[in-house]
């Protein structure tokens, strides 16, 4: 008999089969609506294997109802929606993307950087609002990158790339981590500073580590005044690292120059939060990984990692390891 798995999501043809030779799918068929949480705690009950994204909450609660169990693949790199205790408490294996989709989100981590420095969106709207009359000498200045401080909170894969793509500009760049990264120091000509050294001497700074109960709120009122009144916070890790109230506050009284944000706290953000009312603010639908080959490469990896948990292989990219080096998978 096939292994049942449930695929909180519209997934691309090709992906849907690859799992169909091995599995008996069931699939949320909408592409733009997530999966109701009553309908997941329904199809949850039997499945031996969930395919799931970023925006389903896979807490204690919902995994309380699952009788069979195995494997919770994840199509992201970010495994904060799932409480993976809870799962590992219940033997059952968790995966994520990671790799795939680093040199994606390093383009539009710089991206962002580049629109929210240089103003790129502002202007946009400007030229589109009939304001352009003339060339003038100050008109919609921002900061430049090039041979700018970049300050990286999060050295990991993304946060190194991104390392990258600052030498080409000339930056000079700063980490910070839990743990110093010696190798790549000597490698990219890096320095690590601890967070507050580095929030005062980045021009641009920018938020990669995951989100966490240890980096809820890391940068607040307390890190953003520490920040030069000419910087530029990129955000594409998640929404809850930076508080958005401060941060609006820092925003709109000149604290900082300005933000780029792929991530918010709750996502999709309220169209009437005070953020998207400021000018000196780039926001984007969490788009990072967002190309299309990196999507496909990212759906197909999550597919890998199901049919490996359910075929009780030992996924390629299992979080919590542990489930297996004790002997505790389902
Ligand atoms: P990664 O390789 O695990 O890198 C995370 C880095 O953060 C590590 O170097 C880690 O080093 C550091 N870190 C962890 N906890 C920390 C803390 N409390 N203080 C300071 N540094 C800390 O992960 P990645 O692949 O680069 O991805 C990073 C995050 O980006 C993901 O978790 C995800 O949430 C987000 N992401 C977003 C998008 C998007 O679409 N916007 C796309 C991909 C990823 P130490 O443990 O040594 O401190
Ligand atoms: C996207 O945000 C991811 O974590 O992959």
């Amino acid at each position: 008999m096939k292994p049942n798995v449930y695929i909180t999501r519209k997934l691309p043809l090709p992906v849907v089969e690859k799992i169909k030779e091995v599995c008996e799918v069931r699939m949320w068929d909408e592409e733009d609506i997530p999966v109701p949480k009553e309908v997941l705690e329904k199809e949850i009950e039997n499945v031996d294997g969930l395919y799931c994204l970023l925006t389903e909450s896979i807490d204690k609660e919902l995994l309380s109802k699952a009788n069979n169990l195995k494997v919770i693949s994840n199509m992201a790199v970010g495994y904060n929606n799932i409480d993976v205790d809870a799962a590992s408490g219940k033997g059952i294996l968790v995966t994520n993307t990671p790799g795939v989709l680093t040199e994606t989100t390093a383009d539009l981590t710089f991206a962002l950087m580049m629109a929210a420095g240089r103003r790129l969106v502002e202007a946009s709207d400007y030229l589109k609002a009939g304001k352009w009359k003339t060339w003038s000498p100050m008109m919609l200045t921002g900061q430049d990158m090039y041979g700018a401080t970049l300050g990286i909170i999060g050295l990991g894969r993304i946060g190194e790339s991104v390392a990258k793509r600052a030498k080409g500009f000339d930056m000079d760049v700063l980490y910070y981590n839990r743990s110093r990264k010696k190798e790549a120091e000597e490698e990219l000509g890096i320095h690590y500073r601890d967070l507050e050294t580095l929030l005062k001497e980045s021009d641009f700074v920018c938020v990669l580590t995951p989100y966490t109960p240890e980096t809820e709120n890391l940068i607040g009122k307390e890190q953003l005044a520490l920040m030069k009144s000419s910087a530029v916070l990129v955000n594409t890790a998640r929404g809850g690292i930076v508080n958005e109230g401060d941060l609006y506050h820092a925003l709109k009284s000149g604290e900082i120059f300005a933000a780029g944000l792929d991530v918010f706290k709750e996502e999709p953000i309220s169209l009437d939060h005070p953020l998207l009312t400021l000018p000196n603010v780039v926001v984007l639908p969490h788009i990072g990984s967002a190309s299309k080959k990196t999507r496909m490469n990212m759906a197909n990896l999550a597919a890998d990692n199901l049919l490996q948990g359910v075929e009780r292989k030992t996924p390629k990219h299992l979080v919590n390891k542990h489930v297996i080096e004790e002997g505790l998978s389902y």
